[in-house]
């Protein structure tokens, strides 16, 4: 288990290809969704249905809210993705094979993916779903885009090379079943990369405020969490080897991120 602090940098490197489908699992479930994407069999499970309450933030159950927030994903934040696109060009842009990208969102990483993936994603914001049918067919990726959340994915064991999480941990139900998941999917060797803002330190002014805005921030932010310390979770999770480089953006609440690979 390796931890570098502040400034430093994770490396993760390219996984090598391996051909999918090889785990013995289901063939390609005809429910997958198509909006121009080049489409490949599903390595593994059909999506499961009513999987798509994740608790979190309750206005979620609302579709004008759904909708809202799949806008404000594909519009994005210039600045913060100028701060995070050498990391995510290092992390994601290193992958190869069958990649599942865990709450993809409205696609704002799938240019950082290599042309040559087979991209997965589970992504439970119906209307988000669209946007990342969009990006996908716009870019040439080869790209699947499915129904459900990260504790419980629509796909089979083993099938994966790699997993990806961008500001995605924060927000899921269960952070513990979520990478006992994402190890499920994992091929042996197979690489998980993630970058995520965390909790600040304790007993700093600012965990201080990220713990007395976490309520209406999880409410009005589809129930992202401000103060959880995803690195331990990653760390206790059972990779055969972890590398997490802590960082700090200067963005208030959600300035401490962290970004690495754990292997499985
Ligand atoms: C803050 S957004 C980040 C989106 C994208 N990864 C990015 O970096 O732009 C969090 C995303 O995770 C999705 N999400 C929330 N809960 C989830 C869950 N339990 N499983 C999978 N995705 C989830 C949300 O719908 C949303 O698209």
């Amino acid at each position: 288990m390796i931890r570098r602090d502040e400034g430093g940098r994770g490396a993760p490197a390219a996984s090598e290809p391996t051909s999918p489908g090889t785990t013995g699992a289901s063939p390609a479930p005809a429910a997958a969704e198509s909006a121009g994407a080049i489409l490949v069999p599903v390595p593994g499970m059909a999506p499961q249905a009513a999987v798509t309450e994740t608790a979190a933030s309750p206005l979620r159950r609302w579709r004008w809210y759904q909708r809202l927030h799949a806008w404000t994903l594909a519009r994005g934040s210039a600045r913060y993705q100028a701060a995070v696109d050498g990391r995510l060009r290092e992390l994601f842009g290193g992958l190869r094979g069958d990649v599942l990208e865990i709450g993809p969102g409205s696609g704002r990483n799938l240019a950082y993916f290599d042309r040559s993936v087979r991209w997965f994603g589970v992504e439970p914001n119906p209307f988000a779903r669209e946007y990342l049918r969009r990006e996908a067919a716009r870019l040439g990726l080869t790209a699947e885009v499915l129904d459900g959340t990260a504790e419980c994915l629509p796909v089979a064991d083993r099938s994966m090379d790699a997993v990806a999480a961008s500001l995605v941990l924060c927000t899921v139900r269960d952070v513990d079943a979520v990478l006992a998941e994402v190890r499920r999917v994992l091929r042996p060797g197979g690489r998980f990369v993630f970058i995520e803002h965390v909790a600040a330190p304790e007993g700093t002014l600012q965990r201080r405020l990220q713990r007395l805005c976490r309520r209406p921030h999880a409410l009005l932010a589809d129930g992202c969490q401000l103060d959880r310390e995803t690195w331990a979770a990653i760390e206790r999770a059972g990779f055969s080897s972890v590398e997490i480089a802590h960082f700090r953006l200067p963005i208030p609440l959600v300035g401490p991120h962290i970004a690495g690979a754990a292997v499985k």
